[in-house]
């Protein structure tokens, strides 16, 4: 029995520009950005299933006083500084499978030619002024100071250390200029009031307030609003009844890593200006390189954004609504650009019910979570079913994680193969079947229908929904497959014909879950391709059955069980002992709890509290006579004697044989600081330096002295 052929309803192609936001580059990945690109993904991939053409373009959003100023910390240019974090991009791309089409850069010749044509064409239009603004300057390093990088103590509660937009005690909101005793957090330095020329976007001219009311609340092309309510709910308010938008400004005064504004000497834009234009700056560099040519897009940059059937689709977070939906989209406007279809957006992802830090201690690393073996497609699987059109947070917990994985990748989806393509490989020379199961004739005719919604899903990013109907097919696939029993018509020689039957029809069904689930789980997806022999590439095919006598390949594993180690090791949890052994309680500790038991050879947290790790700056390194083992060394720990001079350390090192005493200057490394001094016979060493060897004496030739990253400075503890 083979299912009707229903010709699917011809839609036109549709050309897709899709962006997601530009993240900042003063920093890897964390787990924020990767559901944001999952999200996208996961939509892109949909649409190419569907035959359309997406580009979807991104970059390292480089530019800004932040930036630079990490950057002159660490002693690098910016320009370095933004490369060495756009090299560590590529292991998340690859390692998620994200499809992204091009990766590029705002610190770019293109951004730099976009960002000043789009702000020649808005000032020739008249929506560019200029004033004149006091602002706080920071006499030391000579520049004007960002709000962020004033500090000083409350106007009105007179809290210390309070930043200069808003007291974190009281609440209060204000000026910077507002801050008593306000100082520099760059220098230290009390900052002076000077005044400077600067350039604002006119967002509060009547045209402009008109333009964004309409474009807020309009709907796109296909007739679905092109924000989500919540944001226009929040528009409405930024609109006010009588505009209550400000203008923006838009300039900044050098010292500045940004783009030079056209005719106007030591200005820049600020980063929020040309953040944006790289979307079109990646663009534009993907066509002019010829990757878009092949992909087969022919057409030029400019042709295809002046094509009306474009359409230009951006994914970002909660956080940036204001500058994707009001600024950029009046930029471009009326600098004569083609203006977003929709913006949509997503809630931020915590970890157990907590705000990501980008700092240590909270989050998931998602690089760690690659290189410690666990599979991308768990978290894509996870991110899509927790996902909605809603501008709704997302909570990720172990325990949530590992069931929802388990039970319904392994226990629903795989299942299905597990149970019955062995059959056909071992029983039917991996030969599908010529008819399907009459008893599962409802079933199979249900897969259409069960498509039809879940595309609709996809396509308005309801992904969770999208999940929970694939995988009520895949229960019902499994139930029929419990009905039937393989395993038990198998032992019957008399039933091969029914078992073949049963076979084929479950792996048709199979196959359908598996075009279905393919935007999330691309790679799944091209292991059941190879399994089943088929491409599945296409959204479609949902009424048909395999072809009849097609021989598929032997099965082969097809996704492990998320287990409980992984997730302890990612959460960066110790593994539970395996055997736990009471130690005796400090005789001091007769009032404090009890000690927790703590396996053989093992310390506590309070154990390893005692060592004392600095990192130590290299001042001084050189032979030392008598001895062929043995480096001085003269190390700042960041420490100073009663009068404040700086108090260095001397050190003796067994590692002559690795080093010259050159090489090491200037380095900064790891000390043991309270390790009691040794009196030795060349002088006083007054603690120890860390260094890595695969052997324990110290004369072999591997022996690497430990470095901190860029950025650690003496006297800072390593804990
Ligand atoms: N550089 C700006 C965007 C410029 S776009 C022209 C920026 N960068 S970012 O690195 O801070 O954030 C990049 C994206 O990640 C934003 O869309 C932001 O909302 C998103 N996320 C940051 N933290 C997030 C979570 N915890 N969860 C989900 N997305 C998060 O903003
Ligand atoms: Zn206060």
């Amino acid at each position: 029995m083979t299912a009707p052929h229903h010709a699917q309803a011809p839609t036109a192609r549709r050309h897709l520009f899709v962006t997601t936001a530009l993240p900042y580059a003063n920093g890897r990945f964390h787990l924020g950005h990767m559901m944001e690109y999952i999200q996208a993904d996961i939509w892109v991939r949909f649409q190419r299933m569907q035959g359309h053409a997406v580009h979807w373009m991104c970059a390292d959003d480089t530019h800004g006083a932040p930036i630079m100023i990490a950057a002159e910390k660490a002693g690098k240019t910016p320009q370095e500084f933004v490369a060495e974090i756009a090299a560590t991009r590529r292991a998340y791309l690859d390692g998620f499978h994200l499809s992204i089409d091009n990766w590029y850069s705002t610190d770019s010749p293109e951004n730099t030619a976009l960002a000043q044509d789009i702000y020649r064409k808005l000032k020739a239009a008249g929506f560019i002024a200029s004033k004149t603004i006091e602002q706080f300057f920071d006499p030391v390093k000579a520049m004007f100071l960002p709000d962020r990088y004033i500090k000083g103590e409350c106007p009105k509660c007179g809290a210390q250390e309070q930043f200069g937009d808003a007291c974190e005690s009281c609440g209060a909101v204000y000026a910077p200029t507002d801050l008593k005793n306000p100082r520099s957090t760059l220098s230290g330095a009390t900052p002076e009031m000077r005044s400077s020329e600067h350039f604002f976007f006119k967002l509060s001219d009547p045209q402009c307030v008109e333009f964004l009311r309409d474009w807020t609340e309009g709907l796109d092309r296909h007739g679905r609003k092109r924000l989500q309510s919540e944001i226009i709910a929040k528009t409405k308010e930024w609109l006010g009844e009588d505009g209550k938008l400000g203008d923006w400004d838009i300039s900044r005064d050098a010292p500045y890593f940004g783009i030079p504004i056209p005719d106007a000497p030591g200005k820049y834009f600020y980063v929020w200006l040309d953040a944006p234009i790289g979307y079109l700056a990646s663009l534009k560099h993907y066509f002019d390189s010829g990757k878009a040519a092949a992909k087969g897009e022919a057409r030029s940059v400019t042709e295809f954004l002046s094509d009306p059937a474009t359409e230009q689709i951006h994914f970002i977070g909660k956080d940036i609504v204001y500058f994707h939906v009001l600024f950029w989209p009046a930029m471009l406007k009326f600098a004569g650009y083609k203006v977003p279809d929709s913006v949509n957006v997503h809630g931020f992802i915590t970890v157990g019910g907590e705000k990501m830090s980008k700092s240590r201690g909270t989050g998931i690393d998602p690089l760690k979570y690659l290189t410690i073996g666990m599979n991308p497609e768990w978290l894509r699987y996870y991110i899509a079913a927790k996902l909605n059109a809603n501008v709704e947070d997302v909570d990720f917990t172990a325990e949530d994680f590992l069931a929802r994985v388990n039970a319904d990748l392994i226990g629903k989806f795989v299942n299905i193969a597990s149970r019955c393509a062995g059959f056909i490989s071992k029983r039917f020379d991996g030969r599908l079947g010529d008819s399907l199961d009459a008893d599962a004739e409802p079933l199979l005719r249900s897969t259409e229908a069960v498509a039809h919604d879940v595309a609709a899903y996809y396509e308005t990013r309801e992904f969770g929904k999208a999940v929970r109907r694939i995988m009520e097919l895949a229960d019902a696939a499994n139930q029929y497959v419990d009905r039937r029993a393989p395993w038990l018509l198998a032992k019957d020689p008399g039933k091969a014909d029914e078992l073949h039957r049963v076979c084929s029809t479950a792996l048709t069904l199979f196959r359908h879950l598996s075009v279905m689930l393919a935007p999330v789980l691309p790679r799944l997806a091209d292991d059941v391709a190879t399994l089943l022999a088929l491409p599945l590439d296409r959204w479609g095919g949902f009424a048909e059955a395999l072809p009849s006598g097609h021989r598929i390949r032997p099965y082969t594993h097809l996704m492990a069980r998320v287990e409980e180690r992984h997730l302890d090791e990612l959460l960066g949890l110790l593994p539970e002992p395996s055997v736990a052994k009471p130690v005796a309680a400090p005789k001091s500790a007769t009032t404090a709890k009890p000690a927790p038991a703590v396996p053989d050879g093992c310390l506590t947290i309070d154990d390893f509290a005692k060592i004392d790790l600095r990192i130590a700056k290299i001042v001084n390194a050189e032979h030392v006579e008598g001895s062929d083992k043995l480096l001085r060394l003269t190390l700042d720990v960041g420490e100073t004697d009663a009068q404040g001079a700086p108090r260095l350390r001397n050190v003796f090192s067994g590692i002559k044989s690795a080093y010259a005493p050159e090489q090491l200057i200037g380095q900064h490394t790891v000390l043991v600081a309270n390790l009691a001094p040794r009196k030795m016979k060349f002088g006083l060493s007054e603690g120890m330096v860390l260094a890595a060897s695969d052997k324990d004496d110290d004369n072999a030739h591997g022996l690497y002295l430990l470095n901190p990253h860029s950025g650690a400075r003496a006297g800072m503890k390593v804990t």
